[in-house]
């Protein structure tokens, strides 16, 4: 079993749950890569014990190697909306592979589904960001057939975090209707979106590098739920007391409206992504290709799907409903001065959920 666990990607919104699970009774010491040790998410971490800064980019040899050498696990979320697909795909690789040669021996890829595969290469699921991750996370496991008896790998699935229904500038960002109802307008249909709490990713996370034997080659795919957004509504209504509706808008419509992601459309996604680079997307044909996938994929028989039993035996007290999840968050968020869920949908109230959004969608590669 390792102790001591380099984190690419640490200081992310999916990255801090897992750091902080990992360190919480102290038995692992994650060393943790950022571009930035003085922000305060590094800060949090750092005082947290248990836990190394390291300065530097996943998109450089040395620095990947100096960040795995002496470390005998490894979690790695490399960010696909700083990078592009292109350059994420490379990096990824060479992550994967620079472990092995430092002496990994256990190797966490945070993975997204190959939505253009399981769409059975369909062009309307072309969705770089996922298919970015999915077809590494493919050739890691394929990899791993030869190279298990030198570093053991397994695939860390997530899906859209639920956090972003109620944040800013997401592809689910809620508005308040003029009749006072919280409204998600969104190319969904009646297709359900696996949304994950993040949360319980430290407890996923954890018990990878717990029971290497068991996840030697395993994709663990996790979600709350297959989340429809009558549902998502429903639940919304039911916890806060105020009216909330789900709009299936077309994607037209989505794209025209000047809220959520719409108005960085035309935009390449990766910040750092070349633009002229034929291979780039745009925003739209991006999250286009992922709303196709979650209203085309047919709920937990289709495209996409969730061993939810799988779920509950690893992490027994996991989130199983978006209800759930709005209780706890709304706990939470009163507890931490945010105020009630109902006042967060506010506009002026709707916060970031990424890093990225904190630092305004820039940074180096
Ligand atoms: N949004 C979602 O619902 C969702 C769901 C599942 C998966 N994902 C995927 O997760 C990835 C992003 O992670 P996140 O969701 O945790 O986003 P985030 O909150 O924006 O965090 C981004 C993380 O990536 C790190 N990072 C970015 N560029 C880096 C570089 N060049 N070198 C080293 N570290 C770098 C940042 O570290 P520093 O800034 O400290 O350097 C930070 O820890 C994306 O690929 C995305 O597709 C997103």
């Amino acid at each position: 079993m390792p102790q001591k666990i380099f984190i690419v990607g640490g200081t992310g919104a999916q990255g801090m749950p897992i750091v902080k699970s990992l360190v919480s009774d102290k038995k692992y010491h994650c060393r943790i890569l950022t571009r930035d040790t003085s922000s305060p998410r590094a800060q949090e971490l750092l005082a947290l014990g248990n836990v190394e800064l390291v300065s530097g980019t996943f998109a450089n040899q040395s620095d990947l190697r100096n960040g795995f050498r002496g470390c005998d696990g490894a979690f790695v979320n490399i960010d696909g909306f700083n990078t592009g697909e292109k350059t994420e795909t490379y990096w990824a690789i060479r992550a994967y592979e620079l472990a092995l040669e430092e002496g990994i021996k256990f190797f966490v890829y945070g993975n997204l589904d190959f939505g253009y595969q399981l769409g059975g290469y369909d062009a309307k699921f072309r969705c770089g960001h996922y298919d970015g991750k999915g077809r590494i996370g493919e050739w890691i496991l394929f990899q791993n057939q030869k190279n298990q008896g030198r570093m053991r790998a397994a695939l860390f699935t997530t899906g859209p975090y639920i956090d972003m229904v109620i944040g800013q500038r997401t592809p689910m960002t809620p508005y308040v209707d003029k009749d006072g109802v919280v409204t998600w307008a969104v190319p969904l249909g009646q297709g359900a979106v696996p949304h994950v709490c993040l949360q319980d990713c430290g407890v996923y996370v954890r018990w990878l590098f717990e029971n290497p034997q068991e996840a030697n080659g395993l994709n663990l795919a996790v979600a709350i739920e297959h989340v429809r957004y009558e549902e998502l509504a429903r639940a919304f209504e039911k916890v806060t007391g105020h009216p909330a509706r789900f709009v299936d808008v077309d994607l037209d419509t989505y794209w025209s409206s000047n809220r959520g992601v719409a108005p960085g459309g035309d935009r390449i996604t990766g910040y750092n992504a070349d633009a002229k680079d034929p291979a780039a997307m745009t925003n739209r044909q991006n999250f286009t290709g992922f709303w196709n996938l979650w209203k085309h994929s047919g709920g937990n028989k289709g495209v996409v799907r969730r061993d939810y039993a799988l779920l509950d035996k690893i992490h027994p007290g996991r989130v199983r409903s978006v209800e759930e999840w709005f209780r706890q968050e709304e706990q939470r968020g009163v507890k931490a001065g945010k105020g009630s869920l109902w006042e967060r949908v506010q506009e002026e109230n709707l916060g970031p959920v990424l890093k990225i959004a904190e630092d305004g969608f820039r940074g180096r590669l």
